[in-house]
């Protein structure tokens, strides 16, 4: 087993209102090369979720094993990427990728043929002078990618990578991601709002409940790859899924409601 979430509980304290339990005995595994993606309510915890898997944070009890190790603490192992791609603006595309490398003294020369397979498999070879202003969203978003590659992770976290892209340029890396997890077999977990987006690239959806996230359902799809959010044979899923989803999203709401009655 990749990667196993074992009866994971996070709660966070305010000073200013009460204590909101994010996460609420959260268990599942995810096998070596699955492409797995994680739908919920917005606030239901997946972020929270992502950053203990990065080892960024801690469950308050749980454990996140990886390799049957416990995470304890970030690693090269395990790479997040998130919404807003954290480039940096001063260095251009070939040195922002190169960027994890440098950090551990990787000498450029032998670094050469990674950034080129890299730059290459996200199609930015020719892009390899830019610097950051001279790329459109989507760009940035491939930067952001060659460079977490570049370290080659076992994990890669992705948290709503493409949820600022316009919908063609959104529709494009979805099919650039899918050929890119097939040539590397890297174990994804992507965070989506997004009921299709989810089903275009999951091996599996994990639907979390509203606040605190719990997992509701474990949706196996099995539609042949590459997929396209317009195929067809998605729809069925689509609507299956969107329903449960509805369901949280109204939860979550409700909740909120609730609370602001209580505060007032
Ligand atoms: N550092 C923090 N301090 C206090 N509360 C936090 C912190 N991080 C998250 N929370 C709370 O925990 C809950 C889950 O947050 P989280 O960011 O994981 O949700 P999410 O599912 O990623 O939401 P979204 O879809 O909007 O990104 C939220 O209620 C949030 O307010
Ligand atoms: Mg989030």
């Amino acid at each position: 087993m990749k990667l196993s979430v074992r009866s994971v509980y996070k709660t966070f304290h305010h000073s200013h209102r009460e204590s909101t339990i994010a996460l609420e005995d959260l268990s599942f595994d995810v096998q070596a090369g699955e492409f797995i993606c994680l739908l919920g309510p917005s606030g239901c915890g997946k972020t929270t979720l992502l950053n203990i898997i990065a080892g960024l944070d801690k469950p308050d009890s749980g454990t996140v094993l990886m390799d049957g190790k416990e995470i304890t603490g970030p690693g090269r192992d395990r790479v997040e990427i998130f919404q807003e791609p954290a480039l940096f603006p001063w260095l251009n595309v070939l040195d922002n990728v190169a960027f994890g490398l440098d950090c551990i003294g990787m000498p450029r020369k032998k670094q050469a043929p990674k950034l080129g397979q890299y730059l290459r498999m996200v199609g930015l070879s020719s892009f390899r002078k830019a610097y950051m202003h001279e790329l459109s969203g989507g760009m940035k978003q491939r930067v952001a990618l060659a460079r977490a590659l570049a370290i080659e992770p076992d994990i890669l976290l992705m948290d709503e990578p493409f949820a600022a892209l316009d919908a063609q340029t959104r529709d494009m890396l979805h099919a650039e991601l899918q050929e890119i997890w097939a040539k590397t077999g890297k174990t994804i977990l992507f965070v989506t709002h997004n009921v299709r987006e989810a089903l275009v690239l999951g091996d599996r959806v994990l639907l979390l409940s509203a606040r605190p996230g719990r997992l509701k359902r474990d949706f196996r799809c099995e539609l042949p790859r590459p997929r396209h959010i317009e195929d067809f044979a998605l729809i069925e899923a689509v609507r299956e899924l969107l329903s449960d989803l509805r369901e949280e999203v109204l939860a979550a709401q409700q909740k909120e409601l609730e609370h602001e009655k209580l505060a007032a």
